[in-house]
């Protein structure tokens, strides 16, 4: 009796144990459980694939994604994504997060079609996504369902602008950025692209940024030689691999599928781009100069005007067109080494035209990347802070280029030559240039 008391008592106590201990067990592991983040518990690993195009394409959509900035100016979003949007086929889409290694949950996204689509059926879009709690996301992608299942093959943008304290103003990399939309079709007018460039490093500009889908042979060795020295970024831009982008503004003229060569994507992404490297950006095409009349550089003229007009983030300058078939007489820049090179000579044209009061003038900007959000070519379409329109007196666009206002006569025009002023260092500077890139012609050498 007693050895069979004993035995129950062993059995009793090896039950109880047994049970403790998987209790014990139980919770540890729930309570291990819990402490995996959210977004820890999808087992994949990421990135999978990162994009190294200028242009993804979405998979199964018909849009395409251009880049991934970090945001947090609007709230409850900390990720704008860049993107080209078809207008009669979007759908919800959900944004999921690569943090260090490890696969998000999904998050909504907010898709923001860009206010100016002049009628085209693809439209410049931005995509705006949270991030989940404890995520440091380092990569982002989207997808048609929530927590859909990642494929193997489904692609990844990186996600730029993740410093984590924006550094003060003077560790900025460049006080003036160059923003120049898509380069296309054969354009080589290397004489004046050389004369604008080397005008821009005088007046202080750090960096031009050019969207490159194609150009002229010329052009393309000079392009080379200013890359290389860090001043020029050319970003590819082959959108005619993806869409049939329209050479005009307007769809019901011109036709195709996005206005100039989807022009509104990349003047935005190139705000983003330098969001984190430069005091001012400036939006104006390859033919213009942003030209300071009262002082010798842009740096000087934007201290003057930031403290006549504080907090504001968009500068308009008026544009004036030069008309190049009015040649200055005297010929004093008709320089023989420049003879036979493809392109406009900016300095023998002097004469500018008035702007017509009837005629609409579309103004460009200088721009304080981090008080906008939006631009459109003309004017800002979402941005914090004031914006100002500078007086001609003290900055006009100078826009060689084919008369506007045809009828004028010389003597209606006004004569006007602030290139000239700096001409001492502007032409060495220009004939070292084409030189590097093997342009000059010989005989002006010796
Ligand atoms: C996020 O990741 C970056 C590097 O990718 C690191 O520098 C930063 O400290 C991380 N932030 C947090 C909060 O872990
Ligand atoms: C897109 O999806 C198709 C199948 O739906 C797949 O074959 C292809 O590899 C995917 N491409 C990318 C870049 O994810
Ligand atoms: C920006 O301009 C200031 C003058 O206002 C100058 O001291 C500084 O060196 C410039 N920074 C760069 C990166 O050129
Ligand atoms: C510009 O793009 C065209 C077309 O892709 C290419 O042939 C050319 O080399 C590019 N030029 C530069 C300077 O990147």
């Amino acid at each position: 009796m007693d050895e069979i008391k004993g035995l129950r008592r062993k059995l009793f106590l090896l039950f109880i144990i047994t049970f403790v201990s998987i209790f014990i067990f139980t919770v540890s592991s729930s309570r291990r459980n819990r402490s995996i983040p959210n977004h820890r518990r999808a087992t994949s690993i990421c990135p999978s694939h990162v994009s190294d195009q200028t242009i993804t394409p979405l998979n199964n959509t018909k849009h395409l994604l251009v880049s991934a900035f970090k945001d947090q100016r609007v709230k409850g979003f900390d990720i704008r994504i860049i993107g080209v949007f078809r207008r009669d086929s979007i759908q919800p889409l959900h944004c999921r997060f690569c943090c260090e290694g490890s696969l998000s949950i999904t998050t909504p996204a907010n898709i923001l079609q860009h206010s100016d689509n002049f009628g085209f059926p693809f439209v410049a879009t931005d995509v705006m996504c949270p991030i989940p709690e404890n995520c440091n996301a380092t990569h982002v992608t989207l997808l048609p369902q929530p927590e859909s299942g990642i494929a193997s093959n489904q692609i990844w943008l990186p996600i730029r602008n993740r410093k984590t304290n924006m550094d003060e103003e003077e560790k900025l990399q460049f006080n003036f950025t160059v923003c120049i939309s898509n380069l296309f079709g054969d354009y080589n007018n290397v004489l004046q692209f050389a004369q604008t460039l080397e005008m821009y490093r005088l007046l202080g500009v750090g960096r031009v940024v050019i969207y490159n889908t194609s150009c002229g042979p010329e052009l393309d060795r000079l392009l080379q030689i200013y890359s290389q020295d860090g001043f020029l970024e050319i970003v590819p831009w082959p959108i005619h691999q993806h869409l049939n982008p329209s050479k005009g503004w307007l769809f019901s003229e011109h036709g195709g599928d996005v206005h100039y060569f989807g022009q509104l994507a990349t003047l935005n992404e190139c705000i983003y781009r330098s969001m984190e490297r430069s005091r001012y950006v400036l939006l104006n095409d390859i033919d213009e100069i942003i030209m300071p009349y009262q002082h010798d550089n842009l740096m000087s003229m934007m201290n003057m005007l930031e403290e006549q007009h504080p907090n504001t983030g968009v500068f308009l300058i008026k544009n004036h067109i030069f008309p190049k078939k009015h040649f200055e007489p005297s010929g004093r820049f008709h320089l023989p080494q420049w003879i036979g090179l493809p392109g406009v000579n900016i300095l023998e044209h002097i004469y500018r035209e008035e702007p017509s009061i009837n005629a609409y003038h579309p103004h460009k900007m200088i721009l304080q990347p981090r008080l906008v959000e939006q631009t459109s070519v003309h004017e800002v379409i979402k941005h914090m802070g004031n914006h100002f329109q500078v007086p001609q007196e003290i900055c006009r666009i100078i826009h060689v280029r084919v008369a506007l206002q045809r009828a004028l006569t010389l003597e209606e025009l006004n004569v006007d030559k602030r290139l000239w002023d700096f001409h001492e260092k502007l032409v060495p500077n220009v004939d070292k240039v084409l030189k590097r890139a093997g342009l000059l012609n010989s005989e002006g050498q010796g």
